[in-house]
């Protein structure tokens, strides 16, 4: 059994009310954080515990509240980023959903420690149920003295909003979030400046993804050291990982990090193995936007490593025989598991998702998705694969924001790793127009096809 940090309480019956959660050790962190501790001793130990945010990109996270400009004498603000879009990954709500006051607990401490006094939870629109969740949440912290006024008789004040948004993925990246927060359309900012210096408002603001922040009361009551005693070199303590597909026990885990993905994958306390024990074809380890691994890279780097469940050992050999730990959004696919429908399935989201600002992701996207639309339905050309390379290529690295490289890098991943099964899309389009539309041939035959 690993070790657990966010999910050791949520199996307690009514955990999701504040009298069972405080009687379970809930908001102790607060005490000891707002009446024993400076806002500097906090990023400290944050510091110390080496945690990277859990949102994606993995910075970290104590080195990003040490940024805050404190010296402008701007008001300061913590935004916990709950918008979740990513397609494969559903971890946040996960938490929200069951220990809704963990979130509340972090985000007071952290507010204290970049001396906040106004914070917001983004939520995104589809979660209205969990909005509700955390509205009731907030509530029950201003009743018994967490929020608000004098917190704890300490001087500090804080108030704490649920924010929703209004379906967009794009307002997941940060600054689009606080564009949408500012009430306007959720258009990505160019950076510099970072929101650190100039945030919500242009005042200074630390965007923190939920499940980042949920791990602070226990660095607060536990320390960072302990925290970092956990996983593996650059990659401390434990991450949540939403799991799904071909796999026999779909859901969210906690595991530490160090794990080979072998035993993520196949061990029954996680994800059990291969449903209906088909073979393994492929695997997204972090959410729609990280490249897909064929089979031979999933349990071994290039190099013949165990690949481990952390930051490095994910993303060992790059984007060529690598990937990224990314939200965590494991996404396991079998041999029937049809590439093209897949990769034009996660290209149609990001299409619709782009906000249009930037040409190269605004058409790109467009692009793509109608070529592989042709592709996938048995009208592509051996020269639409070339096409598609291209315009990917076009789109990585040039846009504001990176959903146009979340949009590019599956499909590099997917053409580069399974470029056989477009091109058996092209030249059997019989095939391709008969079949059911989710199920692939299996590759020993979609090869022995193309001889
Ligand atoms: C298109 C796009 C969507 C994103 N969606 C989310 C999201 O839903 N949740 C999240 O925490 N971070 C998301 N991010 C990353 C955020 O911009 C930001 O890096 C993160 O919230 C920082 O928190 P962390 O340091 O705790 O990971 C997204 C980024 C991009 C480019």
């Amino acid at each position: 059994m690993g070790r657990k940090i966010l999910l050791e309480n949520i199996n307690i019956p009514g955990i999701k009310d504040y009298e069972v959660y405080r009687k379970n050790g809930g908001y102790t962190a607060v005490e000891k954080a707002l009446k024993s501790m400076t806002p500097d001793e906090i990023t400290e130990q944050v510091k110390t515990s080496g945690m990277r945010g859990r949102g994606g990109a993995g910075f970290p996270m104590g080195m990003k509240w040490s940024f805050i400009d404190k010296k402008s004498g701007k008001p300061r603000h913590l935004v916990v980023n709950a918008d979740e879009s990513e397609p494969g990954t559903f971890k946040d709500r996960y938490l929200m959903e069951h220990i809704p006051h963990l979130l509340i607990e972090g985000a007071i401490i952290s507010s204290f420690a970049l001396e906040a006094n106004l914070s917001y939870i983004y939520i995104r629109g589809e979660y209205m149920w969990v909005y509700n969740i955390l509205e009731k949440a907030i509530k029950e912290a201003y009743a018994n003295g967490w929020l608000g006024k004098n917190i704890l008789g300490t001087g500090y004040n804080l108030d704490l909003h649920v924010h929703c948004g209004a379906g967009a993925y794009v307002c997941g990246e940060e600054t689009a979030l606080i564009e949408s927060l500012e009430g306007k359309r959720g258009n990505p900012r160019m950076k510099p400046p970072f929101p650190a210096v100039s945030g919500l408002w242009a005042e200074p603001t630390v965007v923190n993804n939920v499940e980042s922040i949920s791990t602070v009361p226990w660095i607060i009551n536990n320390s960072g050291e302990e925290y970092a005693k956990i996983g593996v070199g650059r990659s401390t303590g434990t991450k949540l990982i939403s799991a799904s597909g071909h796999i026999k026990n779909p859901g969210v885990y906690e595991i530490e990090l160090g794990m080979t993905v072998d035993e993520f994958m196949n061990s029954d306390e996680y994800c059990g193995g291969m449903m209906d024990d088909r073979p393994l074809k492929a695997l997204v380890p972090g959410g729609s936007s990280v490249p897909i691994l064929p089979v031979h890279y999933i349990f071994k780097t290039a190099n013949g490593e165990d690949r481990l469940m952390t930051y490095e050992s994910l993303a060992d050999g790059g984007f060529v025989t690598g990937s990224s730990l990314g939200s965590g959004g494991f996404i396991v696919y079998n041999d029937t598991a049809c590439i093209v429908r897949n990769t034009w399935n996660f290209t149609r989201f990001y299409h619709h998702e782009s906000c249009g600002q930037c040409s190269p992701c605004r058409e790109g996207t467009g692009w793509m998705e109608k070529i592989l639309y042709r592709i996938e339905n048995g009208m592509g050309t051996m020269d639409d694969i070339d096409l598609l390379w291209d315009i990917q290529s076009q789109i990585d690295g040039n846009t504001i924001c990176p959903l146009g490289d979340a949009a590019a890098w599956p499909v590099a991943a997917a053409i580069r790793h399974f470029r056989e099964e477009f091109e058996y899309h092209v030249r059997f389009p019989q095939k391709i127009k008969n079949r059911d539309h989710f199920v692939s041939e299996p590759m020993e035959k979609v090869r022995h096809l193309l001889k």
